[in-house]
């Protein structure tokens, strides 16, 4: 590996997707972000352009602008894509949650819902997350509207919906909190094994990854990834990002960044020791994440690069194993 390589040629070296979560504005108005964006991933997801109430601004109209510019410029540069995502109990429209629907009408509003936005990219996005946490964190399912109108046979009706319109698109149950062996990660396990029993079309599992307050064991997450393996499912990381509470914080920032490095390196070796393929980030940049927006107490720089657009520890590690590793 030459010190010049980027992450995505070293990553294909190997025929693995190394991806992150991309916001429309920054793409049409931050030449940094786009020059790191094409120049070292080779996959991105939409952070948030592809959910129901970014889609659908109101009752009958859809708003796919954002969409589009995400994909158009993956596919733009030779990047696959992966949507998030078509049934999620956040980030639905305003007027949806105020909608007094009947069951027949929710039923019509998300097949055709599904049929329109998985329709739409068949040909452009490799993969969908179908339903997005649907499990709870005590294990039980999430009482969302969707559950809560048909039970748990709302995730069957949705992946059936979208491999109607999108059959070569690889269909994903996707959650959080759910990344080592516990009592989440079971009950998915258990859902999941519900849904194959039930011949529904899902193709994998996405580990989000969010390593915030807890740090899964590493161990525990080669175990939970075999596990899922074991029923015929893939598996992808699919939204990591590594942040600190004050009492985890070594304080000093190379401290703290080298030991972020140490996660980014342990997570990235279970991928390729257990097969998995696919590492997305959720983010490009740190001025970039969710998290100072979501969680005061948390350090601010969980991703790859930092705020001035340069390549962090965390980036290098990832980069030396995908170059280095030896099964
Ligand atoms: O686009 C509107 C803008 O028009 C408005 O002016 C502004 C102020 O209210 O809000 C903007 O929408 C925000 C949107 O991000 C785009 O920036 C929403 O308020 C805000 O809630 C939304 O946050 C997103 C969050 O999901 C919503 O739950 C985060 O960016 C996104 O990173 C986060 O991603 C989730 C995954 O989808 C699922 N897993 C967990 C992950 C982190 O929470």
């Amino acid at each position: 590996m030459a010190d010049n390589d980027r992450l995505r040629d070293v990553a294909e070296d190997r025929d693995f997707e190394i991806g992150a979560a991309v916001a429309a504005q920054p793409l049409r108005t931050d030449p940094a972000y786009k020059k790191i964006l094409r120049n070292e991933f080779n996959y991105v997801t939409a952070e948030n352009a592809l959910k129901m109430g970014p889609l659908r601004p109101d009752p009958g109209v859809y708003d796919f602008n954002d969409a589009d510019a995400v994909v158009d410029y993956a596919r733009a540069h030779d990047q696959s894509v992966r949507a998030h995502t078509l049934v999620w109990h956040n980030q639905t429209p305003e007027w949806f949650q105020e909608w007094d629907y009947t069951p027949e009408q929710l039923e019509e509003f998300t097949r055709e819902h599904v049929h329109t936005a998985a329709g739409r990219y068949r040909d452009t996005v490799d993969t969908w997350d179908v339903v997005n946490e649907a499990v709870a964190d005590d294990g039980t399912m999430r009482e969302n509207l969707w559950y809560e109108t048909f039970g748990e046979e709302y995730l069957d009706d949705a992946f059936r919906w979208a491999n109607e319109v999108a059959p070569d698109t690889d269909l994903y149950y996707n959650d959080y909190g759910a990344d080592g062996v516990n009592v989440k990660s079971d009950a998915i396990y258990d859902l999941v094994e519900r849904m194959l029993d039930r011949g529904v079309p899902i193709d994998g599992v996405g580990l989000q990854m969010h390593a915030l307050h807890e740090k899964p064991g590493i161990d525990s997450v080669a175990e939970n990834i075999r596990r899922f393996k074991d029923l015929g499912l893939d598996v992808e990381i699919t939204e990591m990002d590594v942040a600190y509470l004050p009492g985890d914080d070594p304080g000093d920032q190379e401290a703290r960044w080298e030991k972020q490095a140490e996660f980014y390196r342990d997570i990235t070796e279970v991928c390729l020791d257990e097969g998995v393929d696919t590492m997305i980030v959720w983010g490009v940049r740190d001025s970039d994440s969710w998290i100072p927006n979501w969680f005061e107490n948390l350090t601010g720089d969980p991703l790859l690069f930092d705020s001035g657009n340069d390549p962090k520890p965390a980036y290098d590690a990832i980069k030396d194993t995908l170059a280095n590793y030896e099964a």
